[in-house]
């Protein structure tokens, strides 16, 4: 059917949601309106609840072990791609991510340094069943993430890690994105011109293959 499934991926401050917005606005542009977006952790009702979960942490006398957050984004993603990915997918439709699987490597792989074992099990898992088409890495410094989310009135579990995790969070980004060839490392502390620029090129190539 030519539709596809594509991530965005990259620290939080990174423009994800904004170049999302610059995606589906090109696929129309080019009469291509059968799209939806998801942002994870989240997507269908349980996935969402362990959306707040995971980014607002349990009780204070019950803290979330960093496995057990594991085991929660990997639930939520599960989900998410069998309940609602795929069968968008099925019918024809694009599906543009605000994050996947490699938010699960580089955060709990890089940034908390899980059981790597684990980690790659439940990966397995979910992408033996949709490996993305193409991932787009949105790349910037820790430190510019920090200086871009600290002015937000309510900061996550995850966004209140010292700069040490955002880095330790980048480079397994980096690392991956060097190794794996259907990941596109992006420098997103360019204009957001230059950015959507290296996008559009990538999707005027299925485009006018459709
Ligand atoms: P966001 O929707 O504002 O990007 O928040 C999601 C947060 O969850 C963000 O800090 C990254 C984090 N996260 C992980 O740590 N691992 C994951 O696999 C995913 C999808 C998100």
């Amino acid at each position: 059917m030519g539709n596809k499934f594509i991530v965005i991926e990259g620290l939080d401050g990174s423009g994800k949601t904004t170049v999302i917005y610059r995606i589906i606005q090109y696929l129309n542009k080019c009469g291509i309106i059968n799209v939806i977006t998801t942002r994870e952790p989240g997507g269908t009702p349980v996935s969402d609840f362990l959306r707040v979960l995971i980014k607002y942490g349990g009780p204070i006398s019950d803290p979330i072990d960093s496995i057990s957050e594991l085991l929660m984004i990997y639930a939520a993603r599960f989900q998410l791609v069998k309940n609602v990915i795929k069968p968008a997918l099925s019918r024809g439709y694009w599906v543009i991510g605000d994050r996947y699987d490699l938010s699960s490597q580089a955060y709990q792989g890089g940034g908390r340094g899980v059981d790597m074992l684990l980690l790659q099990a439940l990966s397995d898992k979910v992408t033996s069943i949709l490996y993305p088409d193409l991932t787009f890495y949105l790349d910037i410094s820790p430190e510019l993430s920090v200086s871009r989310i600290k002015n937000r009135i309510i900061l996550d579990c995850l966004e209140q890690e010292p700069l040490s995790f955002f880095a330790r969070v980048r480079s397994r980004y980096k690392k991956l994105a060097s190794e794996k060839k259907n990941i596109i490392m992006i420098d997103a502390s360019q204009s957001l011109e230059k950015v959507s620029a290296v996008i559009y090129r990538y999707l005027d190539w299925w485009v006018n293959k459709l």
